[in-house]
């Protein structure tokens, strides 16, 4: 049997402008993880079981954008696999589905190298990154890469997405990982709304296509504090994150990208002694971050429940 974990993600800073060239930040989240287990099989053919979506089929039974039959049907084509193989795949995951921790990277990562590893097909982080890019574009229309990216390397990252040049296939983007100068806290609630990513950027992407000068402008504003976020955290002044977050957040709210329930979140959270909070990821839903000190992160974690939250993480950027 081999196995494969992958972890899930936060965006710090950058969200949506990411798209349009300009830097972001990312975390990993281990606390929430995908697990993939992929054995030989005494049956005929591919058997998936997917408990937490209720899937249990051969894989020829799935339509071929099924979002798992897309994954391996592609491991599969690039790997060239002479013969198909009998195998049982296990796939269970602690990350909720649409919520901007990017459960769908995070799938595409722990399969690939579950399947790379029992076939004995040679992979590197980059080719898996390359290759979790190319499924993620499938799905969600024009995704930046961050989020494969974050959870194929597990590091803090810095990315600025590469200008598309289809020779590069987005192979290229520029990413760098980052020193935390000193350790920060923060705490991440969930809406419980989910929210798939391709139609918040699709929104996005019509309010831009309507007012360029407008809207990039604002990703402008947004680049500047992934900059100034970047700086902060390596510096270890990770308190100036707060009001960082705090006007990220109100750029996103122009984007059209919050919610009310997520600045419902992030209101309840800075009134319980946060000292800042924003939404994080496609929004419309999913999750939002707040920044805390150590000794507050329970009770900002507990407000968030009283006041909807449907769960909370307390998680260590480190
Ligand atoms: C989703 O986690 C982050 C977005 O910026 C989309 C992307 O970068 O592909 C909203």
């Amino acid at each position: 049997m081999t196995t494969s974990s992958a972890p899930g993600k936060i965006i710090l800073f950058g969200e949506h402008a990411v798209v349009y060239g300009r830097p972001a930040l990312a975390v990993p989240v281990t606390q929430v993880h995908t697990d993939v287990e992929v054995s030989d099989s005494a049956r005929t053919g591919m058997w998936i079981d997917a408990p937490d979506v209720n899937l249990h089929a051969e894989l020829n039974t799935l339509p071929s954008d099924h979002p798992l039959a897309s994954v391996i049907h592609n491991f599969l084509f690039i790997s060239r696999v002479s013969a198909f193989p009998n195998l049982d795949i296990k796939i269970t995951s602690t990350i909720p589905v649409a919520s901007g921790l990017g459960s769908g990277a995070a799938v595409t990562v722990a399969l690939t190298r579950a399947l790379a590893s029992h076939l004995n097909y040679s992979i590197t982080n980059e080719e898996v990154n390359a290759f979790a890019y190319e499924i993620e574009k499938l799905h969600h229309g024009t995704p930046s890469g961050i989020d494969n990216t974050v959870i194929t390397y597990a590091k803090p990252v810095y990315f600025v997405k590469h200008p598309s040049s289809p020779e590069r296939r987005g192979v290229g983007s520029e990413v760098e990982t980052f020193k935390v100068g000193k350790p920060f806290t923060i705490i991440i609630g969930d809406t419980g709304i989910s929210a798939p990513t391709k139609e918040s950027v699709g929104g996005v992407r019509r309010l831009w296509m309507n007012d360029k000068s407008r809207w990039e402008s604002v990703f402008d504003k947004i680049a500047e504090i992934s900059f100034t976020a970047r700086r902060a955290i390596e510096q270890g002044y990770w308190e100036m994150l707060g009001d960082l977050m705090n006007e990220n957040h109100e750029l996103l709210q122009e984007l059209t990208v919050s919610s009310p329930e997520l600045d419902n979140l992030v209101s309840v959270a800075c009134n319980a002694g946060a000292l800042g909070a924003k939404m994080s990821g496609g929004g419309r839903g999913g999750n939002m971050i707040a920044l805390a000190t150590p000794d507050m992160a329970e009770a900002v974690s507990n407000s968030l429940k009283k006041a909807g939250a449907r769960n909370t993480i307390i998680t260590q950027v480190s």
